[in-house]
This record gives C-alpha cells, sequence and structure tokens, in this order.
C-alpha cells in the first residue's frame, strides 16, 4: 500500500497533491458534514492506488454528467473497493479556485461498490460477471416511470388512507390528540404503504380474518426487520460485512419467489424482476430474493427520511417570522409577548400547503370523509401541486447528502468550463457531491434555512431558474443523483411523498408538541448515501379535523 502510494507521482495538468493520513472515517464524515468547512480549495486523496477527483465546479459537472466515452457510471468492481479499506492518502489545496477536489471517503466507495453484491448479498447485476443478461437500467425504467406511474399512485394512495385511517396502527380521534414522532409516524405509514404498493398483498386477504392477521404481522415483520437493517446499515457499509446478519436474511426470507407468488397486486418492478431472475439469470433462490431486498431498500431508505422532513418544515414555525425587524424589536422589548405572537401566527408554509390541497380537492369534487377514506388524485393533479413540490424539494436540498461517481475507462484530460483542463488517469474516480451546490450561499441565500417557496417564481409556479454568479446553472438540485444514474424512482418518489402530505393536511390537524423545538441535526453517518435522517425524532400531536370539506 505505501508503496502504491509512494509512486504515483504528480504529473503536469494534475490537481495538486498535499501530503497527509488521517483515518479514513473522519476525513469522509468530515467532508459529508460541512463541504466548505476546509480551508482548502482543491483535496486530492488517494485510496491503495485509487484517486477520487471531486468536481466543485457546478458550471463543469456537464462534462462528467454527459456520459462521455471516457467515463464509466458503472459501479466500482469488487475487487477494487477490497483494498480501499486499510488506509487512505489525504491531500488538500483550496476550494475557492473551484477546481478539482479529491478527497478519501471510503464509506462512499465502498457504498457503490457493495451496494448491489455485498451489502445485499445477490450475485453481480453487471452482465460481464456472467450471472445474468438482464438490463436493470432498461428494467428500472419500464416499470418505475412513465406508464407504470399511474397505477403506482393509485395503489398508493388507497394503501396510504387504508394505513392512516382504516387499520388499528393508528386509530386517529376527531376528540382527543395523538403523540408521535414525526419519523415514527412517517416510518409506520409510508413503509406499510410502499411495502404493499411494491410488493402486493397476500392472496385473498381481504375476503379471510386470519389470513389478514396473518398479513398484518408480515408488514409488521417487515417493517422490524427493515429498521434493524437500516440502522446498521451505515455501518454495513463502511465495515464490510454482508446479509449474514439476521435483520436482512429474515427480510430476504419473506421475498422467495414462493412467497411472493402467494401475493397480489405486486407491481410491475417486482413481477418482472421476478420473472427476469427466472429466465435471465443464473442466481440461485437466495440471491433471487436479496435482488428484491435491495429494491424494497432502495424504495424506503431515502423516502422515509424525505418525508420526515417535508412533514417537520410543514409544520415548523416559520422561522422567517422571527427575523421579521419588528419582532425583533418586540422581542427586545418583551419577549414572552413577541413569542406569543409568533406561536399564534399560522405558519406561511402550513398555510400555503393546506390552500393548494384544498383546491386541488374542491377542483376535483373530492370530499375528505374519514369514515369513507377514498381520496385519489390523477398524476396530472399531482404535478400541478408547485406548493407541496417546493416544500420536498427545499426539505430534501437540506438534507441529502448523495454522491454521484463515475470511472475513467482510460486517461484522457477533463475539460472544465473555466478552459482548464485536469489530466485523469485510468481507473482514477471523479465524483460530484450535491451538497456543495445546495448549500452554496451564491446559488442559495440563507443556504441553510429552510423556505417553503424557494423553488417558486412569482407566479407561484415550478422556479426552474438559479444562477451563480450571475450565470444561469444548469444543475443546481440534485438529491437524485445525475445523467444516466439518476434515480430512477425519483417521479414515484416525489408522488408518494405528495400523497402522503395531501392526505396528512385534509385528515388531521396536526403540530409540534414543542412550537419552539429546532431542526434536529442531520445524521453525518449516513453521509454520502442519500438523504440524512435527523439524530433524534421530534414529537407532534394530531387529530382528525373535526369538519369535512
Ligand atoms: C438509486 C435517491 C426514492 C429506486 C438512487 C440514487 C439516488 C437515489 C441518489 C443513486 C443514483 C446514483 O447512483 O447516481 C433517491 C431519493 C429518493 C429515492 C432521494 C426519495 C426521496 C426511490 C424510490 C424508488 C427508488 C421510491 C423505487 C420505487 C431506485 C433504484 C436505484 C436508485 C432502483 C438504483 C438505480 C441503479 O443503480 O441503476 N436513488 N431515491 N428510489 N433508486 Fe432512488
Amino acid at each position: 500500500l505505501w508503496l502504491a502510494v509512494g509512486i504515483r507521482r504528480r504529473q503536469p495538468g494534475e490537481p495538486a497533491v498535499e501530503n497527509g493520513f488521517i483515518p479514513y472515517l473522519g476525513c469522509a464524515l468530515q467532508f459529508g458534514a460541512n463541504p466548505f468547512s476546509s480551508s482548502a480549495a482543491a483535496r486530492r486523496n488517494m485510496i491503495a492506488g485509487q484517486y477520487i477527483h471531486f468536481l466543485c465546479d457546478p458550471f463543469s459537472y456537464h462534462s462528467v454528467i454527459r456520459q462521455g466515452r471516457h467515463l464509466d457510471w458503472r459501479k466500482f468492481h469488487f475487487a477494487t473497493s477490497v483494498k480501499v479499506l486499510d488506509f487512505h492518502r489525504y491531500v488538500s489545496s483550496s476550494i475557492e479556485d473551484f477546481s478539482m477536489l479529491i478527497l478519501v471517503s471510503p464509506s462512499m466507495v465502498l457504498k457503490l461498490s457493495l451496494l448491489p453484491s455485498q451489502v445485499f448479498g445477490h450475485d453481480s447485476f453487471d452482465p460481464r460477471h456472467g450471472h445474468t443478461t438482464e438490463n436493470l437500467h432498461q428494467t428500472f425504467l419500464k416499470t418505475l416511470q412513465g406508464e407504470a406511474l399511474p397505477s403506482l399512485i393509485e395503489s398508493m394512495m388507497g394503501h396510504l388512507q387504508d394505513v392512516m385511517l382504516k387499520s388499528d396502527k393508528l386509530s386517529p380521534s376527531k376528540d382527543h390528540w395523538d403523540v408521535d414522532g414525526i419519523f415514527a409516524f412517517c416510518y409506520k405509514v409510508m413503509f406499510e404503504s410502499g411495502y404493499l404498493t411494491l410488493f402486493g398483498k397476500e392472496l385473498g386477504e381481504d375476503k379471510i380474518q386470519a389470513q389478514q392477521e396473518a398479513q398484518k404481522a408480515l408488514v409488521l415483520n417487515a417493517l422490524e426487520n427493515f429498521k434493524e437493517f437500516d440502522k446498521i446499515f451505515p455501518a454495513l457499509v463502511q465495515a464490510y460485512l454482508s446479509m449474514c446478519l439476521r435483520a436482512p436474511t429474515k427480510l430476504a426470507k419473506t421475498m422467495h419467489a414462493e412467497n411472493l407468488s402467494k401475493r397480489e397486486n405486486v407491481s410491475d418492478l417486482i413481477s418482472m424482476r421476478m420473472i427476469l431472475n427466472d429466465s435471465l439469470s443464473t442466481f440461485n433462490d437466495v440471491s433471487k430474493s436479496r435482488t428484491h431486498v435491495a429494491l424494497l431498500w432502495a424504495s424506503q431508505a431515502n423516502t422515509l427520511p424525505a418525508t420526515f422532513w417535508s412533514l417537520f418544515y410543514l409544520i415548523s414555525r416559520d422561522n422567517r417570522l422571527l427575523e421579521h425587524k419588528m419582532l425583533r424589536v418586540l422581542i427586545f422589548l418583551n419577549r414572552m409577548t413577541a413569542l406569543t405572537i409568533i406561536f399564534l401566527s399560522e405558519s406561511r408554509c402550513y398555510e400555503a400547503a393546506r390552500e393548494e390541497v384544498l383546491k386541488i380537492l374542491e377542483d376535483s369534487g373530492l370530499t375528505v370523509d374519514p369514515s369513507n377514506p377514498t381520496l385519489n388524485l390523477t398524476r396530472d393533479q399531482l404535478d400541478n401541486m408547485p406548493v407541496l413540490d417546493s416544500i420536498i424539494k427545499e426539505a430534501m436540498r437540506l438534507s441529502s447528502a448523495s454522491m454521484n461517481v463515475r470511472v475513467a475507462k482510460e486517461d484522457f484530460l477533463l475539460h472544465l468550463d473555466n478552459q482548464e483542463a485536469y489530466r485523469i488517469r485510468k481507473d482514477d474516480v471523479i465524483a460530484l457531491y450535491p451538497p456543495m451546490l445546495h448549500f452554496d450561499p451564491d446559488i442559495y441565500e440563507d443556504p441553510y434555512e429552510f423556505k417553503f417557496d424557494r423553488f417558486l417564481d412569482e407566479k407561484g409556479q415550478e422556479k426552474v431558474n438559479f444562477s451563480r454568479n450571475g450565470r444561469r446553472l444548469r444543475y443546481f438540485n440534485m438529491p437524485f443523483g445525475s445523467g444516466v444514474t439518476k434515480c430512477p424512482g425519483r417521479f414515484f418518489a416525489v408522488y408518494e411523498i405528495k400523497q402522503f402530505l395531501t392526505l396528512v393536511l385534509s385528515y388531521f390537524d396536526m403540530e409540534l408538541l414543542d412550537p419552539a423545538t429546532q431542526v434536529p441535526p442531520l445524521d453525518q453517518s449516513r453521509a454520502g448515501l442519500g438523504i440524512l435522517q435527523p439524530t433524534y425524532d421530534v414529537d407532534f400531536r394530531y387529530k382528525l379535523r373535526s369538519t369535512t370539506c
């Protein structure tokens, strides 16, 4: 390893290297926590002979995102990642010139290599490895986008209302408040609804009581196993463990073909994957079921925290009121009076969202009736909700920390927007880290503040024009990744969160238990893996609205 570190010499056209070793995890977490905290402008780090180049200039993203012939979007090869575990080289220079940033981040590197085969424990999907000829990317596009969406949306809306109002999961009342953690609430409602939407229900379940009980137990089991698995997921990725652990193994068992075939209303995604597993792969039964666990994780792991942040900000006090000069003066004069005014004043975010929801329901002639919860919104109607859209985007801007990666297939020159060109060597990795965009004060004013209307233009429609130093940006919000590896479930993800928000706004009165609650810090152990969870849950209370509309 040391020899490997020693033999790579900086060549003309390569970014500057500063020597120094730090423990790999510390570096990853430090970067994940605050990409702007370092005084360094360009960092270069090396992992056992593998260099990762972080591209900082958003105007240069295009040269990496468009799928150039020099870059491979496929994930790291397994053999490469094995070497990553020992040490890394940490090298830095300055971020301000927006050139390259190269940084060791083994947790992220391992994620990329281990996600498919190692963490979930199934055989490789790369056709070059000879286990399958399935074009997974095509499967995702066909079953998660376009014509596949209306049935996913309809099914999700039904399940959401069943869980919220018909099952014994919540049993909300008009007469008293129920208290729960916001994350716990989102977990219960979104996990079950999303799980049933993708994996269907036990056959004939509606008819027989015993089967209904079995179904409940199954979902509850899946939820508990998923929770356990999700909790240890960052550790799995970092510590290089795998599916041999109890929770994921149990999850995989429920997804054996034999068990899945007993379910009805299974989504196209899972039905098609079952057929293709059988017809195009040589996977054994365990490997096949683990591919489904991987999909369950992909469909839930980011959606759950994204839903949490959306609901949290929706019902939180509008912090901008605090910034109002008048109120500041009032606070100065009489702190208690001012705080009372703030608490009594409605959150603009909440009001704008509710107004939008009521209008959509009214225009569609839909009545909110908790005793007959059958609201349904079409894809077009969901597309026509710019306020909810902006809330979700803003919530994800503040909490997303996914990594976009490409690998150099050969030595080449990477041309940046500022006319500079960097020499990249074969097998070097180029990474984009979206939080660098999301917290850039030159793109987003007060970047650490939640502004529900940040993604709305003057007409109240989706804002698509964001600039940096007076130049319009092509990439400014990237929670779903970019280019060919962009999340195939992104449309469904936003629809399901919108559906969730629409329903809670329609059926429930909600408020934070402690109106002065601060935003909980992000759990940085997941930096690089997607939407970050809060480090602790926040309590809120809810009850059924007393008036129907
Ligand atoms: C991959 C984000 C919800 C299915 C990804 C990636 C990101 C991401 C960042 C990796 C992209 C890359 O490697 O560059 C999110 C976020 C979500 C979400 C933020 C919710 C807020 C969903 C949902 C589904 C889904 C609901 C399915 C129903 C997938 C799949 C992949 C993926 C299958 C792997 C694609 C591949 O490797 O080709 N997602 N995702 N995601 N996502 Fe999502």
